[in-house]
């Protein structure tokens, strides 16, 4: 489906990497480096640790910097006794606007089950700002043609229960487990048949016209190399980026992806 209506969102996940003075580099090089035309043709979430996010938003405000900070995780509830754990509510309070949930290395290292992610995206969207909710499947899932209904079944989990107008707002993340940090991309044919399947999947579960306007991203491995095969493919509308977000010159030529051939 033609992607001139949706404004494409190109998301950078940090992970557990650079601390709050590496974090504050980043951001003021990667400012440095786009342009007014690149804010107004792309949207760029940056999703820095949590203890970075302070430091990245007073930035972000003293400097009227466009990026959009992002968060990589939260806490269901709004407060309690859950030891480490950081609520929506207090992202919310920082100008978080995006919030990563159900991503592979939380549902499989740390066991965050469809239903967890269920919830999560509950207090995120009662707290006015947008999941980007990550579905893939494993290598031995797509050796054994297992692909479509893992991914498929953790996008009804995800959207079971959600309005129209909350599923409109949402991102949705396709992420290969075995394309994450490995090198390997899923060609931009494969990446575009997955996520156009989601998109028809939304279209049955809400409308048509929810479908069309929801943002799907890939993710898994993107470059500067690979991203503007990938953003060519139509139902594609950005790209969640691990590995290659931390290295601000990289990262700005993949959301300047447009300017290249
Ligand atoms: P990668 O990570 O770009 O390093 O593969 C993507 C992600 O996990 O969001």
């Amino acid at each position: 489906m033609s992607n001139e209506t949706r404004k494409p969102i190109i998301s950078g996940n940090w992970k557990m990497n650079h601390n709050h003075f590496e974090a504050i580099q980043s951001v003021q090089k990667l400012a440095y480096l786009l342009t007014k035309d690149d804010f107004a043709a792309v949207d760029v979430t940056i999703h820095p640790p949590f203890t970075d996010l302070r430091s990245v938003q007073t930035l972000i405000d003293a400097d009227e910097l466009k990026f959009i900070l992002g968060a990589q995780h939260c806490h269901e509830s709004d407060s309690g006794a859950f030891t480490g754990e950081v609520s929506a509510a207090f992202l919310a309070k920082l100008n978080v606007n995006y919030v990563i949930v159900g991503h592979s290395e939380r549902r499989e290292i740390f066991g965050e089950t469809s239903e967890l992610v269920q919830s999560k995206i509950v207090a995120i969207q009662k707290n006015k700002m947008t999941p980007i909710i990550c579905v893939g499947e494993t290598l031995a899932e797509r050796e054994a043609g297992k692909t479509y209904d893992k991914v498929l079944g953790q996008l009804r989990s995800a959207l079971e229960k959600r309005s129209h107008e909350q599923i409109k707002s949402m991102v949705i993340a396709y992420e290969p487990i075995w394309a994450i940090g490995t090198g390997k991309t899923a060609t931009a044919d494969d990446a575009q048949r997955v996520i156009s399947a989601i998109r028809e999947e939304i279209a049955k579960i809400s409308s048509a016209t929810v479908a069309s306007s929801v943002r799907l991203q890939y993710g898994g491995s993107v470059k500067a190399s690979n991203i503007s095969e990938i953003m060519s493919q139509p139902d594609i509308d950005g790209v969640l980026v691990g590995g290659a977000s931390l290295d601000s010159a990289e990262f700005a030529r993949i959301c300047q992806y447009r300017l290249r051939p």
